[in-house]
C-alpha cells in the first residue's frame, strides 16, 4: 500500500514558540494538546502539536540530539506517544545551521542522525529554520534538500516545513528539496501593521502583503507559509508586539483562510477566551482554508484603504474578501466582472453573520477599521 501525500490541504495544528518559547516543557504540551481534543479544534482539523526551538538538552557522546531533561523528564517518545494517543501529530523544530535561532545545536552536518532521532521518536512534522547558516541560494538548497532527503531515508511519512523566510524565494524550489511548506516573511508578531523596513518583526498586514503574487506556487503538497496565527494572544504570552484588537484578529483569521495557509495556533489552549474559541472554531472560514481545490486567494481590487481579494473553490464556487487597511470606516464595492465572473452568481452568503443576502448587480460591504468581511458565491 503506498502512503497517501503529505498536506494535500494547509497543515493545521499549534506550535510553541508564540506562548511557550523557552519555557516549552512535557506538562504544558501534553495540556494544550489534551485541550485541543476537549475544545473540539481536533474534529475541525487541527491536528499538529509542533514544539518549536528550546525544547533541546544538548547532543550526547554518540552524537544523538536529547531533549532538555528537566523540562521533558519523559523523553520525547512519550511525549509523542500522550499526542498520538490523543489522535493528533507531532512535531518538533529544528535548524539548517550549526545552532538554532535560540542557539541549540543545529543540524547541519548532523541531517542523517537527527532524521532518524526525530523518526525514532516517532516526528510527524520537522519545522526547519535558517539561522547560522550561508545567505547564498545553493548553499539553502543544498542544506534543505540534506535534512528532506535524510527525512524520506527514515522511511517515516514527515511533513517538512521550510522556515528560510523568503530571501531566496523558497517558492521556486521547496517542494523539489522535499518541502510542503515554506515562510514567505519573517515573524509575525502580536501587531497589526509594521514598516516595510522593518524586516524580522512583522504585523498582520505586512506578513499578507509577502503573500501577493505567489499564489501560482501554492497547491495540494506544498503550501505559501505567512507565519502563525497571533489570534488569542492578546499581547500575552512570549510574543512582543502589544496586542492587536478582536477585529484585526478576525482579519488575521480570515485572511489567512482566503490564502490557503496553514494555519498553526500560538495562543494558549489551556486558557482561552470564548470569542478566541469561536473565531479559531469558524467552520466556515476553515472551510475555505481546506477547500481540496487548494487555490491560494489572490488580489483583484485596491483603492488605496481598501483590498478586495478572491480564492476560487472546489465546484466552480469562489469566496471573495473585503478588507480595510484604514484607521476609518471604509465602503468597497466590487461588480461581479471586477470579481470576474460572468454572470451575477445564483447566491452571495455572508460568513461572518451566517445570513444570505440579495444578490444586485455588485457586492457593496462597509467595514470598520481593520475589518475583513467574506462572502461564499454560489
Ligand atoms: C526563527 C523563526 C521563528 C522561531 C524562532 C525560534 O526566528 O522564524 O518562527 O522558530 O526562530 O528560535
Amino acid at each position: 500500500m503506498t502512503t497517501p501525500p503529505l498536506a494535500p490541504t494547509p497543515p493545521m495544528g499549534w506550535n510553541s514558540w508564540n506562548c511557550l518559547k523557552g519555557n516549552v516543557n512535557q506538562q504544558a504540551v501534553m495540556d494544550i494538546a489534551d485541550a485541543m481534543v476537549k475544545l473540539g479544534l481536533k474534529d475541525l482539523g487541527y491536528e499538529y502539536v509542533v514544539l518549536d526551538d528550546l525544547w533541546h538538552g544538548g547532543r550526547d557522546a554518540d552524537g544523538r540530539l536529547f531533549p532538555h531533561p528537566e523540562r521533558f523528564p519523559l523523553g520525547m517518545k512519550a511525549l509523542a506517544d500522550h499526542i498520538h494517543a490523543l489522535g493528533l501529530k507531532f512535531g518538533i523544530y529544528s535548524c539548517a545551521g550549526e545552532q538554532t535561532c535560540a542557539r541549540q545545536p543545529g543540524s547541519h552536518r548532523h541531517e542523517q542522525i537527527d532524521a532518524e532521532t526525530f523518526a525514532s521518536w516517532d516526528v510527524d512534522f520537522l519545522k526547519y529554520d535558517y539561522c547560522f547558516a550561508p545567505d547564498d541560494l545553493d548553499a539553502a538548497i543544498r542544506r534543505y534538500t540534506a535534512m528532506g532527503k535524510a527525512l524520506q531515508a527514515t522511511g517515516r511519512p514527515i511533513m517538512f516545513s521550510f522556515c528560510e523566510w523568503g530571501p531566496r524565494s523558497p517558492w521556486l524550489w521547496a517542494r523539489k528539496a522535499g518541502g510542503h511548506l515554506w515562510r514567505v516573511s519573517f515573524d509575525v508578531v502580536d501587531k497589526w501593521s509594521s514598516p516595510r523596513n522593518n524586516s524580522n518583526a512583522l504585523g498582520i498586514l505586512t506578513a499578507l502583503d509577502r503573500m501577493e503574487g505567489l499564489e501560482n506556487h501554492a497547491g495540494p503538497g506544498g503550501w505559501n507559509d505567512p507565519d502563525m496565527l497571533i489570534v488569542g494572544l492578546h499581547g500575552k504570552g512570549a510574543m512582543e508586539g502589544g496586542g492587536c484588537t478582536m477585529t484585526e484578529y478576525r482579519t488575521q483569521f480570515a485572511m489567512w483562510c482566503m490564502l490557503a495557509a496553514p494555519l498553526m495556533l500560538g495562543c494558549d489552549l489551556r486558557n482561552l477566551a470564548k470569542e478566541d474559541l469561536e473565531l479559531i472554531s469558524n467552520r466556515d472560514l476553515i472551510g475555505l482554508d481546506q477547500d481540496p481545490l487548494g487555490k491560494q486567494a489572490f488580489r483583484v481590487q485596491r483603492d488605496g484603504c481598501g483590498e478586495v481579494w478572491l480564492k476560487p473553490l472546489q465546484g466552480g464556487k469562489a469566496a471573495v474578501a473585503f478588507l480595510n487597511r484604514a484607521e476609518h470606516p471604509h465602503t468597497l464595492s466590487a461588480t461581479w466582472k471586477t470579481l470576474g465572473l460572468e454572470n451575477r452568481p445564483a447566491a452571495v452568503r455572508d460568513l461572518w453573520d451566517q445570513r444570505e443576502l440579495a444578490v444586485g448587480d455588485a457586492l457593496s460591504v462597509e467595514l470598520l477599521p481593520h475589518e475583513t468581511k467574506v462572502f461564499m458565491l454560489a
